[in-house]
């Protein structure tokens, strides 16, 4: 089985004074918070497990939005992280959490959307021993982790936040692992920056042969919201999406219904108690298709 974490730790302190007293997670993109785009991407996998890890101060806060996750189908359960010692540290916190199982992590910041995600996704989990990441072309590759081939295309290493970056593919802050990632991330040494690396982990896993990288294609939208551009750029994106299809992009609410996690009265009944919002009158009209 696999079960999911959501990294949502951090001070936030490159968007400050916007993060200063709410956790970044939890600011707006458009119309929800920002931890609704990872949490549907854990749940599209077909994830019903997951863990949410954040600061103390933070906390109360993503358990008034998100309580036990059993209002949508599925659990949540919370766990802190007092500092910000690095991505690797999930496995470490998250050790019971996780049991024998293999883990999906997703940072809580990274917004995916594309028609080929769910796909992705499932074949990602379908790889039941090893690693499996993912390089996603961009333009500038120096704030990422950064996947380096060699003339074959294998992947040779994968260098983080390089000042000069051997290829444009950047890894996204979503990562597939077997069991023993905790023991990897376990053993692992800080960094120059004082963190474990999520880098470090996928280098061990590549040194064992059981690295998959897998490249995204430009039918896969994975947006950066570490900045106030970026959180705009996203939030435009996210309002285009939606005002042209008519579809909601990432609405935990509808794919808990889609993917059979709840009933279409328990939908209806969550669309009720926000019907004052464009919000929970979509929930509505999506419960009533079922109906007619
Ligand atoms: C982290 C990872 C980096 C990855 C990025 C994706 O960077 O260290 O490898 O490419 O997330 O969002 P950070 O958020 O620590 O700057």
């Amino acid at each position: 089985m696999m079960k999911g974490i959501i990294l949502a730790g951090g001070r936030g302190t490159r968007l400050y004074p916007m993060t200063k007293a709410v956790s970044k997670q939890l600011l707006p993109i458009y119309d929800k918070p920002l931890i609704y785009y990872p949490l549907s991407v854990l749940m599209l996998a077909g994830i019903r497990e997951v863990l949410i890890i954040s600061t103390p101060e933070d906390m109360p806060a993503f358990k008034k939005l998100l309580a036990d996750g059993s209002q949508i189908g599925i659990q949540i359960s919370y766990a802190v992280q007092t500092q910000p010692r690095g991505l690797a540290d999930a496995f470490i916190i998250g050790e019971d959490f996780i049991g024998q199982d293999s883990v999906c992590l997703i940072l809580g910041d990274n917004i995916f959307y594309g028609q080929n995600l769910t796909a992705t996704l499932r074949s990602a989990m379908a790889q039941l021993s090893g690693a499996t990441i993912f390089g996603y072309p961009v333009k500038d590759a120096r704030a990422f982790g950064v996947v380096e081939f060699d003339s074959e295309y294998r992947v040779r290493s994968i260098e983080e936040k390089p000042s000069k970056p051997k290829s444009n593919y950047a890894v996204p802050g979503l990562y597939f692992y077997d069991n023993r990632v905790v023991e990897i991330a376990k053993s692992l040494q800080p960094s120059e920056r004082g963190e474990i690396e999520i880098t470090d982990v996928n280098n061990a896993y590549l040194r064992s042969g059981s690295l998959n990288v897998r490249l995204l294609g430009r039918g896969i939208a994975w947006l950066d919201t570490g900045t106030p551009e970026g959180m705009l750029k996203a939030a435009e994106f996210v309002e285009a999406v939606q005002s042209t299809q008519g579809f909601y992009m990432s609405c935990i609410e509808e794919i808990a219904y889609r993917r059979g996690f709840i009933s279409a009265d328990e939908l209806s009944t969550l669309g009720k108690a926000l019907e004052s919002t464009d919000y929970g009158r979509y929930l509505i009209t999506i419960a009533k298709e079922s109906y007619s």
